[in-house]
C-alpha cells in the first residue's frame, strides 16, 4: 500500500520532470547536486527560472505562490519595480569598484536612522559574516572569550556558533542547562568549549547560566525571533531579562536580526523596545542581493575605525558595501515605510489565525508560530516556545505537508516556515489555508 507521502512524491515527480533532469545533471558536479543544503529536499528540489511578485516559475513552467521569499529576504516580493530600476541604473555604471560609492553612504544612513541601537554600521556579504564580526568585536572589546547562545538557534555557518543548532535530543542534556553540541563534524573543539547553551525563552534558567560564567562571557547572542524553530518570538521578559543581566555583568548583548529585522520598521529591537549593544543583519537589507551588516554602539564600532592608524579589529572584504547590493538595499529600505509594516503585520496575523481556526476545526495536532510577517506550521499539539518543544514535531507529517503544498501550487521552506511580502494579499492567504486543508484531507488527517 502506498503511503500518503509516497503519493505526494509520485505526484510531485510526475509534474516536475525537467527539475528532476536538472538535478540528475547537477549531481555530476556538486555533492548531491546541491550547493546550499537549506534548499535541498527529497527527491529533488525545484529548479526555478523566474520570480515575479508572489509567483515562482520552475523549469517545467509550473507556477506556484511563493511564501519563502528567499528565506525571508524578498519583503517587497520578487522583482519589485523600484529595486529593479535601482539595480539596472547601477548596472550602467559598474558592478564593483575598489572604492566606496555614494550609495553606500545613503545605505548606512538609512540603517542608522531606523534602527535604535545603530550609531555606526558596517556592511558584509552574508549574515554569517555579520555574526562572525559581531562576535569578534565582543571578544576584542571585553577581552573575554566565551559566548552564550540559545539552543536551537542558527546564527550562520561559522564555527563559533555552529553549536547546538538542531542537537539530537539524546545528546542535548538537561533542558535547563543544555550541552554544547557541535552541529556536525569539522567544527573546532575550541568553538564548542567556548560557548554556553541556554534554553530560549527561559529567563530563569538562562540567568543562572549567565551568572555562573559571567567572568568569562564576552557576549550573549540571541535571535529575537527564533527562525530555525519556526519563527518563534521571544517572550518580552526574555529579551528584557537578557538586557538587564548583561548590563549588570559587563557582557555585551548581540541581537541577530538577520530574519527578525523584518518584524518592524526599526527591527526587532524597535518592536520589543530592548536595545542591544550590537546587531547583525542580512537578507532584507540587501534587497535580494548578497548581504550582511553589523553595527551598534559607537565605542564598540570605533574599533574598526582606520583613521588613527591600524584599527583594533581588521575588516576587509572584496565585495563589502558593493554598489549593486547598496543600490538594491537603498531602494528596498526607502520603500519599506511604517505603513508597509502595518500591512505585513495584519496579513501575517490573519494567516496565523485562519490556520489556527482550520486546525481546531479539523482537530489535527498542529499549531502555528510566528509574529508580524513570519509564520510556521508546527506538527505538534505542544505549544512551541523553544527548541525542546519544537523537537516534538511529527517529521513525517511535515514532509507530507511540504511536498503536498508544492503539489497544490505553494512554496514554503522545507521546514514549512514562511512569510508574507508586501505583494501578498488576503486572497493568497485564503488560498494557502485551503491548500493546507486539501493536503490534510488527502493524507487522511481530516
Ligand atoms: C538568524 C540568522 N542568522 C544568520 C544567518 C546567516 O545568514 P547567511 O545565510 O546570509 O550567511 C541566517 C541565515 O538564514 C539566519 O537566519
Amino acid at each position: 500500500m502506498t503511503t500518503p507521502l509516497e503519493k505526494e512524491i509520485a505526484t510531485y515527480t510526475e509534474a516536475n520532470p525537467r527539475s528532476e533532469e536538472l538535478h540528475n545533471q547537477a549531481k555530476n558536479h556538486m555533492p548531491g547536486g546541491d550547493t546550499r543544503n537549506s534548499i535541498f529536499w527529497d527527491p529533488f528540489p525545484l529548479y526555478v527560472t523566474d520570480g515575479n511578485g508572489t509567483t515562482l516559475t520552475d523549469a517545467d513552467g509550473n507556477k506556484r505562490t511563493d511564501f519563502v521569499n528567499n528565506m525571508t529576504t524578498l519583503i517587497l516580493g520578487h522583482r519589485p519595480p523600484e529595486v529593479v530600476a535601482a539595480v539596472a541604473e547601477q548596472l550602467e555604471h559598474g558592478l564593483s569598484f575598489p572604492a566606496p560609492s555614494p550609495s553606500v553612504v545613503r545605505w548606512a544612513e538609512l540603517m542608522c536612522e531606523r534602527v535604535p541601537s545603530l550609531d555606526k554600521v558596517r556592511f558584509v556579504n552574508t549574515g554569517t559574516e555579520a555574526t562572525l564580526n559581531a562576535i569578534r568585536a565582543a571578544r576584542a572589546f571585553t577581552g573575554k572569550q566565551k559566548l552564550l547562545k540559545c539552543e536551537g538557534a542558527y546564527h550562520g555557518n561559522h564555527d563559533a556558533i555552529q553549536i547546538s543548532v538542531v542537537p539530537p535530543i539524546d545528546q542535548a542534556g538537561d533542558a535547563e542547562s543544555p550541552n554544547s553540541v557541535k552541529a556536525f563534524p569539522g567544527i573546532s573543539d575550541t568553538a564548542a568549549n567556548d560557548i554556553y547553551i541556554a534554553p530560549f525563552n527561559d529567563i530563569v534558567a538562562t540567568e543562572k547560566i549567565i551568572r555562573e560564567h559571567a567572568k568569562e562571557l564576552a557576549a550573549v547572542i540571541v535571535e529575537p525571533v527564533n527562525g530555525q524553530c519556526g519563527m518563534v518570538p521571544s517572550k518580552p521578559e526574555f529579551l528584557e531579562g537578557l538586557r538587564r543581566i548583561t548590563d549588570e555583568l559587563g557582557i555585551l548583548l548581540i541581537f541577530d536580526e538577520v530574519i527578525a529585522f523584518r518584524i518592524s520598521y526599526g527591527g526587532a529591537q524597535d518592536y520589543y523596545g530592548v536595545t542591544p549593544d550590537l546587531t547583525c543583519f542580512g537578507k532584507v537589507v540587501g534587497g535580494g542581493m548578497p548581504v550582511g551588516a553589523f553595527g551598534g554602539r559607537e565605542d564598540i564600532m570605533s574599533m574598526w575605525d582606520p583613521q588613527e592608524g591600524t584599527p583594533t579589529v581588521q575588516h576587509a572584504g572584496t565585495f563589502n558595501g558593493n554598489p549593486m547590493t547598496a543600490a538594491a538595499g537603498v531602494a528596498t529600505l526607502e520603500n519599506l515605510t511604517p505603513e508597509k509594516f502595518d500591512y505585513l503585520e495584519n496579513l501575517g496575523e490573519s494567516l496565523r489565525s485562519k490556520l489556527r481556526q482550520l486546525f481546531a476545526e479539523l482537530e489535527v495536532p498542529m499549531g502555528v508560530t510566528g509574529v508580524a510577517s513570519l509564520f510556521a506550521l508546527q506538527f505538534t499539539s505542544t505549544e512551541v516556545v523553544d527548541y525542546r518543544t519544537f523537537a516534538t514535531n511529527d517529521k513525517d507529517m511535515l514532509k507530507i505537508m511540504f511536498i503536498g503544498l508544492l503539489n497544490e501550487g505553494f512554496v514554503m521552506s522545507n521546514r514549512c516556515a514562511g512569510n508574507v511580502s508586501t505583494v501578498h494579499t488576503e486572497q493568497d492567504v485564503d488560498a494557502l489555508v485551503q491548500a493546507v486543508r486539501n493536503v490534510l484531507t488527502r493524507a487522511g488527517y481530516a
